[in-house]
């Protein structure tokens, strides 16, 4: 598995995947597709851009011209398809380009792999797609895909596509569904990034709802190292759930981010819920651990810490992805503009 061609390698998970690749491969060849939209950042991969093993190529993985041409460039092992529109709270504002990027982008990159015989392709996919739990019990690969919102949805249409290429024609196709991600380089959109970012500006922190749900935190090097596990030693046609064991409330998470960050708690403000909002997920990894010998290994306080710490020494990287449409978007989002 020496060339792999990686889409959506300027987000936050591809660009931490892209890295650790680099550091734990001599030998490995990247080509990083990326059409850089609003979450895609050049500045995440400044630490490697010297470096003559990883090549970057803008383009859209629904552009079937574009895709062959780079697989007619170059010979590739396998494709890890991270490109996606990823933010929920986004796809219930406009889901079209849910649908065009997500599902029409994972058909074109199916048909394209086919055509170029790649041996592997593996799609990165999210416990969402098995909609919500109560209380208690845990997502299996065998949980029945219910998902709540347009987010999922597309995911899920996108893992069908695979499920059915694998099925009809014999395609090399592996999925992996992982639990909420933190760690450096997340877009402050999503929970933790938002909640530091807001906090170290003494903006208020909008929790939704009563903050009772659930969401289990899994630090973004662990899920890396269960895709690769996943790419290596995965079974074609089958699926892989990767969690962190670290269940919390959002309410919990939040006080917690407080504390570490020496801001009082009467930053917090209750809003309106998210509509559909899943109350809790919380992934069963014992496939993952049985036949790819993954397990996660940060220690959630651990790696908390360690993001914190990431953003207090990055305010530049911050600043500069909070400003024009971001702004824009919060007040679309939260009702009000950033100070
Ligand atoms: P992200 O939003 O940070 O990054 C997405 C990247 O894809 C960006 O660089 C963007 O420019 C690129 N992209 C978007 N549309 C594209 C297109 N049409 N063509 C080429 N590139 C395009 O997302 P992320 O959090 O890094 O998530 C990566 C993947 O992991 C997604 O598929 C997501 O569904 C999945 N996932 C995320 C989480 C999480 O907690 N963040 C958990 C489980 C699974
Ligand atoms: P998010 O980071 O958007 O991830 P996901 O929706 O994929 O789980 O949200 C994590 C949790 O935090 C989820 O329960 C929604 C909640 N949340 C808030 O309470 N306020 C916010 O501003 C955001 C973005 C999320």
């Amino acid at each position: 598995m020496k060339t792999l061609l990686v889409t959506g390698g300027c987000g936050f998970i591809g660009s931490n995947f892209i890295r650790w690749q680099l550091e734990n491969y001599p030998d490995v060849e990247i080509i990083n597709v990326d059409v850089l939209t609003y979450a895609g950042n050049l500045e995440n991969l400044s630490s490697v851009e010297d470096d003559p093993r990883c090549r970057f190529e803008k383009g859209d993985i629904c552009d079937r011209a574009f895709i062959d041409g780079v697989l007619s460039s170059t010979s590739v092992d396998a494709i890890v398809n991270f490109a996606a529109e990823s933010h929920v709270d986004r796809s219930i504002l406009d889901s079209g380009p849910f649908v065009q990027t997500n599902i029409v982008g994972t058909q074109v990159l199916l048909d394209a792999s086919r055509q170029a015989n790649v041996e592997r392709y593996l799609q990165v996919s999210t416990d969402e797609v098995y909609g919500s739990l109560g209380s208690e019990g845990f997502f299996t690969e065998e949980t029945p895909l219910d998902p709540s919102s347009p987010y999922s949805a597309c995911k899920t249409s996108a893992d069908l596509l695979v499920q059915a290429y694998c099925r009809t024609h014999g395609f090399p196709g592996i999925i992996t569904r992982c639990s909420n991600n933190y760690g450096p380089y997340q877009f402050p959109e999503k929970l933790i990034p938002l909640f530091i970012s807001n906090a170290l500006k003494d903006e208020a922190l909008p929790v939704y709802g009563t903050g009772e749900n659930v969401r289990d935190w899994i630090h973004v090097i662990d899920h890396c190292r269960g895709i690769d596990a996943a790419l290596r030693d995965g079974k074609p046609g089958e699926v892989y759930n990767f969690g962190g064991h670290a269940e919390l409330t959002n309410m919990d998470l939040t006080l917690r981010l407080l504390r570490a960050l020496g801001k009082p708690e009467t930053l917090i403000r209750h809003v309106e819920d998210r509509a559909g909002h899943d109350f809790r997920y919380a992934i069963d990894t014992a496939k993952a651990e049985r036949e790819l010998g993954w397990k996660p290994q940060v220690v959630f306080n651990t790696g908390l810490k360690e993001t914190i710490d990431w953003y207090l020494s990055n305010t530049t990287w911050v600043e500069r992805v909070r400003s024009g449409a971001y702004r824009d978007y919060y007040e679309t989002q939260y009702g009000h503009r950033l100070a």
